[in-house]
């Protein structure tokens, strides 16, 4: 279920508009700039076929790619439907829909960063109804957000109804996210700028806040009375594959920690908030944000691990490292990092959060790993581990708690570890949607609760920023593991000197 914005919440000052006919089905005008690339193909066209198909979209609505290229409106439609039979599931693909969505799907060749460029074939596409929703997803590299959101001002295209969504990376560190931020900020408000985070479209990342403040038997026990240490993990078994040039310049902290895993951090440690509106919880994240404990010189030294694929075996296959797929002689950017961070607060106090993210690892897993305290006073002698609470995040959508139970086949009392396991995709019987699906139709909406705040981004680099200097100081040297592997072993000994171990194969 996507998550529902309190209606006083957040969007006072936007309109959430547009028609919608009886089914409930939207209508509106979504401009993708950059609607060649690669998100478009793999992942946007194929979300809103999947919204189209489920009738949240009304057929008068326009999906308006604009690019430079100079192709017709059939080519278009054309990779749009190759895209459409490459990444859209086989359960859910129908010719007949998708001959209908593609109607859907216009063009127009414009250089969206040039103001002075002629506008007239973009500007003919736009419905002149006031409160019908109008999307610009600027899908380009990060330095075109500001020229195009001024392009669009100049050519007077912004309606009240009118938001922008900016993709990430906002920016490389606090200075230049706060140009991002102040350029689009001159002809958008903050209300109608939705930054988008796709961890935030995962329902199960979405599904953190359920867990913690509908259940009351988890809420009252997530504090650092019971709770030892939290992991949060994203490993991935693909390479930089195509990406190298960007990848080299961001490195596993800008690429997924700045982002993606501070979010997922902050769902996981926020207060509640007072209602479920985009503004009480985008406060609560922010709050954790500036409570992270600021790394200095000596906690990067010791706290954090960098590290870089070099060639390794995956299923009996030889491996290329990093610096082969890049095709670069040398690279100190990270592939792998480990951080254990602190919460200052009251509720986290003596409570390390142990962040890692990788690329070449052995196996495919986003979790997070609640690991509580061990009985004060164990009555019985072979107590095992004690209980972890396991939010599987990908794949294998799930939530596994695991309690001391007796072993009905020892004669005397022993115990042993025990599972409750729910499998979300059993459970619920559904498909798992694409992150993108929630937040396109957020977006329309204009319902910002899975979007960011510009404080969040800005909170985050900060604590993102000493680290990003230290790293380029050498503080903590680069290592290198082999591809295929769960990184290097100190990243073992960073949890090993707590007393505490990682949580593998979940
Ligand atoms: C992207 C990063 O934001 O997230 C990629 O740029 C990374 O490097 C991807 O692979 C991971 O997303 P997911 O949804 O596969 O966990």
């Amino acid at each position: 279920m996507p998550l529902r914005m309190d209606a006083t919440g957040s969007s006072s000052k936007i309109h959430a508009g547009g028609k919608r006919d009886n089914s409930g089905a939207v209508a509106f005008d979504f401009v993708i700039v950059g609607a060649t690339g690669d998100l478009t193909m793999r992942k946007l066209l194929p979300a809103f076929y999947e919204c189209f198909r489920r009738r949240q979209i009304e057929k008068s609505t326009k999906i308006i790619g604009v690019a430079r290229s100079g192709l017709s409106v059939e080519d278009y439609r054309a990779r749009a439907h190759e895209a459409l039979k490459g990444f859209v599931a086989t359960s859910s693909y129908d010719d007949a829909t998708i001959q209908d969505f593609l109607g859907l799907v216009e063009y127009v060749s414009l250089d969206m960063s040039d103001k002075d460029a002629d506008w007239t074939g973009l500007r003919a596409q736009l419905s002149t109804e006031r409160d019908r929703p109008r999307v610009f997803y600027v899908a380009t590299a990060p330095k075109l957000y500001v020229p195009t959101a001024d392009a669009i001002a100049h050519n007077e295209l912004i309606t009240e109804s009118s938001r922008i969504v900016l993709e990430k990376p906002i920016g490389t560190d606090q200075a230049t996210a706060a140009e991002i931020n102040d350029g689009v900020g001159q002809h958008f408000t903050e209300e109608q700028i939705f930054r988008i985070d796709h961890y935030l479209g995962k329902q199960t990342v979405q599904n953190i806040l359920a867990l913690r403040f509908a259940n009351p038997i988890l809420e009252r026990v997530w504090n650092t009375d019971s709770i030892a240490h939290v992991q949060i993990t994203a490993a991935e078994t693909v390479g930089v594959g195509k990406r190298g040039p960007y990848y080299d310049s961001a490195g596993a902290l800008r690429d997924m920690v700045q982002n993606h895993l501070l979010q997922v951090l902050s769902l996981v440690a926020m207060e509640p908030p007072t209602a479920f509106s985009a503004m009480d919880l985008r406060d609560e994240k922010l709050k954790i944000l500036r409570a992270l404990k600021p790394m200095s010189d000596h906690d990067i030294a010791t706290d954090t691990v960098r590290a870089q694929y070099g060639e390794g075996h995956v299923n009996g296959k030889l491996i290329p490292g990093y610096l082969d797929d890049l095709g670069a002689p040398t690279s100190t950017t990270e592939t792998y990092l480990a951080i254990r961070a602190e919460i200052r607060t009251a509720r986290w106090a003596g409570v390390p959060f142990y962040i890692r993210t990788g690329k070449q690892m052995a196996r495919k897993e986003t979790t997070v790993v609640i690991q509580f305290r061990p009985q004060p006073w164990a009555i019985f002698t072979d107590n095992p581990e004690p209980s972890q609470l396991v939010l599987r995040i990908q794949p294998n959508e799930g939530v596994s708690l695991s309690l001391a139970s007796k072993d009905p086949a020892s004669e005397q009392y022993r115990l042993r570890e025990a599972v409750l396991d729910v499998d979300y995709v059993k459970a619920f019987n559904t498909r798992y949607p694409d992150s993108y699906e929630d937040l396109l139709m957020a977006a329309v909406r204009g319902d910002q609760v899975l979007f960011i705040r510009r404080d969040e981004v800005e909170a985050s680099w900060r604590w993102i920023e000493p680290i990003l200097h230290g790293w380029e100081e050498n503080i903590r040297p680069l290592e290198i593991y082999p591809a295929g592997t769960q990184g290097p072993a100190s990243s073992d000994e960073l949890l090993a000197r707590d007393g505490f171990v990682w949580k593998e194969n979940t």
